[in-house]
């Protein structure tokens, strides 16, 4: 069977995270990688033995062999280049989310329905083993009916202070906070009715980042569960784990507790420093990529391959990219926001 040809555009940390499963997936050939910093794409293709390399994703869709685009470009700038795929025919994985403006969210959709192309959008938690295992059992109904929920998501400043460039330009609602609301969509099966949302900022201007800090929101379910969730950007950087995350789901008959950063799994002491090395997201074992971030891009490729749908569909992004917005609504204006489907 003739590999599916892929392209990756943004080639930056995630970009080569996609470059990974790609390289070592047996259905798939990258053909193409594009980056507005024609010199960061250079490197993933050479990195990867990649033929082609544009800095504009148009010239790449009129010139190089693509069955399938990977949009791993900053948060907000998602929208325009997956309707220039859809248009062109191609099927898409998005990185989360899968867009930030209510246009561009109904842009992606109406073109990916116009043009019969598929879209997935990388909300990975549903392949994470600690979520994957406590839906199960939300889905067995050993815990009842879910009635509420905790769900801090944050990061430590470096995310927002160094790794990505372009945090002013996001926030940690799209960054975090689109895996935190999707997550709770899934474990509760049900759409956010209405969120109430308030927000502080400081640390992060003083640190020249003009970004919100931390966001405390109460969603409502349609069916009458609520979940407390966090997202900050300002989780001191000594702590041990990039993210975070503490969990709780509660039913009628019981719950579930998780909690994926200090579970200590394993701690390294060297001369200079101690850590927790990830075992659980995105590492290598005998040269191998491993974790539930290369496992939701191997279900994209799987699925492309096989016909099955995927497990996150482009309802389920377009809806926590919209519960989202609800969310700066009602940080901005201090009142309770019904989400606008
Ligand atoms: N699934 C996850 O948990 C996860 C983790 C990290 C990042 N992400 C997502 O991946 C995306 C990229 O994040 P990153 O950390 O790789 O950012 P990055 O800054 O490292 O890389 C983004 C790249 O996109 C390029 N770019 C920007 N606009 C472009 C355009 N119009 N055309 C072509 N290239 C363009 C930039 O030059 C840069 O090289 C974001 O949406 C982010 O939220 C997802």
């Amino acid at each position: 069977m003739s590999k599916l040809r892929f392209a990756i555009v943004g080639a930056g940390v995630w970009g080569e995270t996609h470059a990974y499963l790609y390289k070592e997936h047996p259905g798939v050939e990258v053909t193409a990688v594009c980056d507005l910093n024609i010199a960061r794409a250079r490197e993933l293709a050479t990195k990867f033995d990649v033929p082609n390399v544009f800095a504009d994703h148009r010239e790449m869709l009129k010139q190089a062999p693509i069955d399938a685009v990977a949009i791993v470009t900053p948060d907000f700038a998602h929208g325009e280049i997956a309707v220039d795929c859809a248009n062109a025919g191609k099927h898409l994985l998005v990185e989360k989310p899968l867009a930030t403006t209510r246009e561009d969210v109904e842009a992606i959709c109406e073109a990916a329905e116009r043009n019969n192309v598929r879209v997935m959008v990388d909300l990975h938690n549903r392949w994470s083993p600690p979520f994957a295992v406590a839906k199960q059992s939300v889905d067995s109904g050993e815990l009842g009916d879910p009635v509420s929920a905790y769900f801090r998501l944050n990061d430590i400043k470096w995310v927002a202070t160094d790794m990505l460039p372009w945090a002013a330009k996001s926030s940690i609602l799209w960054f975090l906070g689109s895996h935190t609301v999707d997550t709770l969509r899934w474990f509760f099966s049900d759409e956010v009715d209405q969120v109430y949302s308030v927000s502080s900022s400081g640390v992060l201007k003083g640190l020249g980042v003009d970004t919100v800090d931390v966001y405390q929101t109460i969603l409502q379910f349609r069916s009458g569960g609520i979940a407390s969730i966090e997202n900050g950007w300002i989780t001191p950087n000594t702590h041990p784990c990039v993210n975070d995350i503490k969990f709780n789901i509660t039913g009628t008959k019981g719950m579930i507790n998780l909690d994926l950063s200090n579970n200590q799994m394993i701690e390294r002491f060297t001369e200079d420093k101690n850590d927790r090395p990830d075992v659980l997201v995105r590492h290598f074992i005998h040269g191998k990529a491993k974790g539930f971030a290369y496992e939701s891009i191997r279900h994209f490729v799987d699925c492309l391959i096989s016909g099955e749908d995927f497990l996150v569909s482009i309802q389920d992004a377009a809806n926590t990219s919209l519960a989202i917005l609800a969310i700066f609504e009602s940080a901005a204006t201090g009142k309770p926001i019904k989400v606008r489907y």
